[in-house]
């Protein structure tokens, strides 16, 4: 993985005295003047007189995302004095987790070779130790699987990596919880990320399954079975084989287990794993298939949420299914008219080759159901209508009412924007308007295409508790980095599922 070799610390050091090739201070845009955050006052101190003017000289704002580098003299124990603005505080004058996050993701790329570091931003409750140590994980995420040696680094880094979180608190058992646990869910997200990251071609189903399986062979207490296209078959899941079988590598289907003894709850996860979505033979224009090898972020989410539940020995059994598929065009793509016979033997005509994640979507929905699971969430690069409506930060949340609460809720927690949508009851009627099978993929209609999709998905959940997490917009960054994201995969949904597993372990 594309992740720097850091070892990471938690201390309750002064920024001013603590040794280290750089230390990275917070400064904020307060009511009157700019700000050094909490905990790095002695910093300020330690310049005396000349802090104001020298950050006036330097147009320090203390705006989000501003990062100001100087050398430091003798008046402090690091050799680089590095400022990250926060914007500006609540009305308490304290920052939230999301400020933190954006500001420690930005710390980590403006001193990439340092050899060690020291981390100075608000930490003086778990959430906040939670924000520094993912941000900084999170914001120092680099993909250079395919860059050769030489243009890997840029310039020489120094070797190993020192990262000194400075906190209040870091004796606290709470806090020490905190930052052990983000490191953890840091890691679940960028691993998502490096997944989304592969070249299509070096990610097809068959590769795909390889790699979730032999993640799942790491992480203890996790069970992997896969499918292939001829077992496939076998079950019937005529969905996964209809959108596989137009590509040269053949479709699968991974499930795994994560069943602890003291299991509070059973949620079951259903993941979108499209390696390459061409639209098949309803194909896309070059323009929007461009960064279709994204199309399988929602499987990448789905498994490492769940390495990660199992990681942090969350008591809730998780059962994942990710279904994967490559969908292509060529002689046996399949095609508009065609009827396919899901798992469990709902039929479906099928009209438009590019709604393929509903198809193999609702095979994997049967399999969740009969598990029995208290809940089912999919997580799915579903539609550009979602994108349409709420953009590409945001993540819409369809289904019962009481799980989307529950994942809005996370969300909010997680630190990722999520907002609901309805399934109006119209869709209904739509869904149904297939003369020869008992569902109609596709209708044509645009309108509220992502509320259509989620119509259809429902029909596949057995009236269980379930949402739908369409993350076709914020699955993907086709910018530069900002804060804890980077450029391509982001690993969204990762951290609102785990957050919404902890909460499920609270439960009674
Ligand atoms: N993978 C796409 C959705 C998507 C769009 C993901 C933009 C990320 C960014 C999905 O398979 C698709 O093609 N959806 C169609 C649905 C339509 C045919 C009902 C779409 O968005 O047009
Ligand atoms: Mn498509
Ligand atoms: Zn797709």
């Amino acid at each position: 993985m594309t992740l720097p070799d850091i070892t990471y610390t938690l201390r309750t050091a002064s920024p001013a005295k603590t040794r280290a090739e750089a230390v990275v201070v917070g400064i904020g845009q307060g009511a009157k003047a700019v700000e050094v955050t909490a905990g790095a006052e002695d910093v300020k101190a330690a310049y005396g007189r000349r802090w104001r003017g020298m950050l006036a000289t330097l147009g320090v704002s203390g705006k989000a995302g501003e990062v100001t580098r100087l050398p430091a003299g003798n008046e402090i124990g690091a050799q680089l004095l590095v400022l990250v603005g926060l914007g500006k505080p609540d009305a308490d004058g304290t920052y939230t987790s999301d400020a933190v996050r954006r500001a420690a993701g930005a710390a980590a790329r403006a001193v990439p070779n340092a050899t060690s570091v020291a981390v100075s931003l608000p930490a003086d409750t778990p959430d906040l130790v939670r924000a520094v140590t993912e941000g900084y994980v999170l914001g120092g995420y680099t993909y250079t699987a395919y860059k050769s040696s030489t243009a890997k680094s840029g310039a020489e880094s120094n070797g190993p990596n020192d990262v000194a979180i400075l906190s209040s608190i870091a004796r606290r058992t709470d806090a020490v919880t905190a930052f052990e646990e983000a490191q953890i869910l840091a890691q679940a997200v960028a691993g998502t990320r490096e997944w989304v990251n592969v070249p299509p071609a070096d990610l097809t189903p068959p590769a795909f399954a390889d790699a979730i399986a032999h993640v799942a062979g790491l992480v203890e207490g996790v069970e992997t079975t896969v499918f292939d296209e001829e077992q496939l078959a076998e079950l019937g899941c005529g969905g996964i084989l209809a959108v596989g079988m137009g590509s040269a590598a053949k479709p699968r289907l991974v499930e795994l287990t994560y069943s602890p003894d003291d299991a509070r709850g059973h949620i079951a996860l259903v993941g979108k794993g499209i390696t390459f979505d061409s639209g098949g033979l309803t194909i896309k224009p070059g323009s929007s298939m461009s960064t279709m090898k994204s199309d399988m972020a929602g499987a990448a989410a789905v498994a490492q949420a769940t390495f990660a539940i199992a990681r942090l020995g969350l008591p809730v059994k998780v059962s994942a299914f990710v279904p994967m598929a490559e969908n292509m065009v060529s002689g046996s793509s399949y095609r508009p008219g065609d009827v396919v016979t899901h798992y469990g033997g709902t039929t479906v005509e099928v009209s438009n080759m590019d709604a393929e994640g509903r198809m193999v979507l609702a095979d994997a929905l049967v399999r969740a159901t009969e598990v029995s699971p208290d809940l089912i969430i999919d997580v799915a690069t579903l539609t550009g209508h979602m994108v349409m409506a709420l953009g590409d930060r945001v993540s819409g949340v369809l289904g019962s009412e009481d799980v989307v609460d529950r994942v809005l809720a996370a969300a909010d927690v997680a630190g990722e924007q999520m907002w609901p949508m309805p399934i109006p009851e119209w869709m209904d009627e739509r869904i149904r308007s297939s003369k020869v099978a008992d569902l109609s993929q596709h209708d044509w209609i645009r309108w509220g295409g992502g509320l259509y999709a989620a119509a259809f998905l429902r029909e596949f959940t057995d009236g269980l508790p379930w949402a739908h997490l369409d993350i076709a917009g914020p699955s993907f960054n086709s910018g530069g980095a900002s804060g804890h994201l980077t450029p391509g995969g982001t690993g969204v949904a990762v951290a609102t599922l785990v957050d919404y597993v902890r909460e499920m372990a609270t439960d009674q």
